[in-house]
């Protein structure tokens, strides 16, 4: 199986300036794998850094050291010394994000903020449509709710929506931060279903689930987070 993010020796310490500068060392050396069509899931306690690592394979953090490569088309590219213009190529045709939260935009409504990403890659706008009707479809999302704009949508509603936008492009990489965090078992369900044809179709896929059955059914692997030496201690 061919590999597309490639992690080395990652570290991160977060500087709190605003508490006597106190370092916070979040990651240590992280290394990590991940083949087309495998799912690996981040593990760990609460503050172990598994969002702060999934946040640094997206580019929104920059890591103090290490390197970050991503298979992006025909090349390898490090996110850690990319230059914008690339990271913004990158999140535009390889790597997906689906956070916790949708960024609702006042006045856009539900199906636009979801055709928008496919829309963007110059696909045509009949055939992204059909694309965000199924996938609205498929994560319950009431029809009468589309052509409304999410902002007083309730908070699984909203999670439905950015689930579906993170998922009308089929792209190669994809990650998840506890995207089933606030929704019911049925559509907890219908998210693992997204999951597992992303994985089918070979994306490599890196997310964090505090849902235990969740987990078992996605992941292929568990990457078991590991603390920096004397971390623990770093508060006293
Ligand atoms: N932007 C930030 N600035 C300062 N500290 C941060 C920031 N993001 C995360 N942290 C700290 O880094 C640690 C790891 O956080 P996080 O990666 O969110 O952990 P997890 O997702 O495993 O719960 C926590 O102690 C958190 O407070
Ligand atoms: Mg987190």
């Amino acid at each position: 199986m061919r590999i597309c993010i490639q992690v080395e020796n990652l570290s991160k310490t977060f500087v709190l300036h605003h508490q006597n500068s106190m370092h916070l060392p979040v990651l240590d050396n992280a290394s990590l794998r991940v083949h087309r069509g495998e799912c690996v899931v981040l593990h760990g306690h609460s503050g172990s850094g598994k969002s702060t690592l999934l946040r640094s394979l997206y580019a929104n953090y920059l890591p103090d050291s290490g390197h970050i490569h991503i298979r992006h088309h025909d090349q390898w590219i490090d996110l850690v010394a990319a230059a914008p213009r690339q990271i913004i190529d990158i999140r535009r045709q390889t790597i997906g994000w689906v956070s916790q939260f949708l960024r609702a935009i006042p006045r856009v409504p539900a199906i636009e903020l979801v055709m928008q990403p496919l829309l963007d890659l110059g696909v045509p706008r009949p055939e992204c449509a059909d694309r965000a009707a199924a996938l609205l479809t498929h994560l319950n999302v009431p029809r009468s709710l589309w052509k409304l704009a999410p902002a007083t949508f309730s908070g699984g509603e909203q999670q439905r929506v950015n689930i579906a936008r993170g998922f009308i492009v089929d792209y190669p990489i994809l990650l998840l931060d506890e995207p089933t965090a606030s929704l019911d078992a049925a559509n907890s369900a219908a998210v693992v279903e997204l999951i597992t044809a992303a994985k089918a179709r070979g994306a490599g896929i890196v997310g964090i689930f505090h849902d235990a059955a969740v987990r078992e059914q996605v992941a292929d692997r568990i990457h078991t987070m590991s603390p920096p030496p004397g971390a623990a201690h770093d508060n006293h």
